[in-house]
């Protein structure tokens, strides 16, 4: 076989050889074993030696070319081996971003923030605006000016958290209806929502801290029938049925008369039950019409002007909503107690 038929042949072994390797290990091998130093490109060549001065030149030539061939062959290798890494790594490594990422977990309003911004938005669909109050209050906007006697039990440090400079955390949301006829001109509207503080021993009904929503209304000739009117507006909105309201006497100082309100039962729709202990009825806000006294302190002519006010509690609202037997989980953090709302 002449020089140049097993050059030729050493080109097509290599080839096959070359394209049959499944990884850069293989082919370096490969490629050592035909056009390395001591490859077997190198002992063909050794035959060269025998032969005339043109057949080396031929020769020579061709085996130069072959060394190149080859290389281009293990170089175009190469790159298939790695193209097929990189095809095979995508196809198991493939990221669906949609498919594999966890469920989004949202916070959810507080059951009482949700109330609340329901009443909101019914009272100023009634013309209603809505005021804000400090947290930490001078005992003249919580008790004073609201006629509250100076030995009035519930100045008592039992019930009231004092601050060391003389002020205290406010123990109803009636301070904010002090700021409103202080600083509005009557005739107004306003609810007043707000956390309020009491100095109580905690348990399932009783709470250091809650919310309640003040309301009050100042104008000429203002009566019982609209505030039995706004109430019952109001609870029926809240309640989304029609709700029947009763006043029982109540003892506020601000208010005179002052009103328990109660509801129908909505358990056994006034019939009875044990949630409304038989009687029908369920206690739901205490309320009443403006004390002269309180106006006269804001100087405002008790001749000339009149006004209702109320307190809704908006723990028990919820706790009636929804059943909840225990105040205690609003301020819980308790997230299986929040996520439900
Ligand atoms: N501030 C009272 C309380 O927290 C509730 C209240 C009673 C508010 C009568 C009123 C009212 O506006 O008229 O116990």
């Amino acid at each position: 076989m002449s020089l140049t038929q097993e050059i030729e042949n050493l080109i097509k072994e290599a080839e096959a050889a070359v394209i049959a390797s499944k990884s850069d290990e293989e082919l370096d091998q490969n490629k050592n074993n035909f056009i390395g130093k001591k490859g077997k490109l190198t002992s063909v060549l050794k035959g060269l030696a025998s032969l005339s001065v043109e057949e080396k030149k031929t020769t020579g030539k061709l085996a130069n070319e072959a060394q190149v061939k080859i290389e281009s062959f293990v170089e175009a290798q190469r790159k298939k081996i790695k193209e097929e890494f990189y095809e095979v790594k995508l196809k198991n490594e493939f990221f669906d971003s949609l498919k594999s990422l966890p469920p989004l977990e949202r916070g959810t309003l507080h059951p009482i923030s949700q109330i609340q911004y329901e009443i909101e938005d019914i009272f100023t669909s009634m013309g209603f605006s809505i005021m804000d109050g400090p947290e930490v209050e001078t005992d003249e906007n919580n008790f004073g000016a609201l006629n509250f006697t100076e030995d009035h039990p519930a100045r008592d440090m039992q019930d009231t958290f004092y601050t060391k400079d003389g002020n205290l955390l406010r123990t109803h949301t009636s301070a904010i209806q002090v700021r409103a006829l202080r600083n509005l001109k009557p005739p107004f509207r306003i609810i007043a929502p707000g956390r309020v503080f009491r100095y109580e021993e905690v348990d399932a009904s009783h709470e250091n801290t809650f919310y309640q929503v003040e309301g009050m209304v100042v104008g000429e000739g203002i009566s019982i029938a609209h505030l039995i009117y706004t109430m019952e507006t109001l609870l029926s909105r809240i309640f989304r049925r029609e709700v029947k309201t009763r006043l029982r006497p109540g003892y506020f100082p601000f208010v005179e008369p002052g009103f328990e309100l109660d509801i129908n039962c909505l358990v056994c729709e006034g019939k009875g039950c044990s949630v409304c202990k038989q009687s029908g009825w369920l206690e739901l806000l205490p309320c009443g019409l403006v004390h002269p006294n309180v106006l006269e302190h804001a100087k405002l002519d008790s001749k000339k002007w009149s006004g209702f006010a109320f307190g809704l509690g908006l723990d028990r609202l919820v706790m009636m909503r929804y059943g909840i037997n225990d105040i205690r989980y609003f301020q819980s953090g308790n997230l299986r107690f929040l996520n439900q709302f």
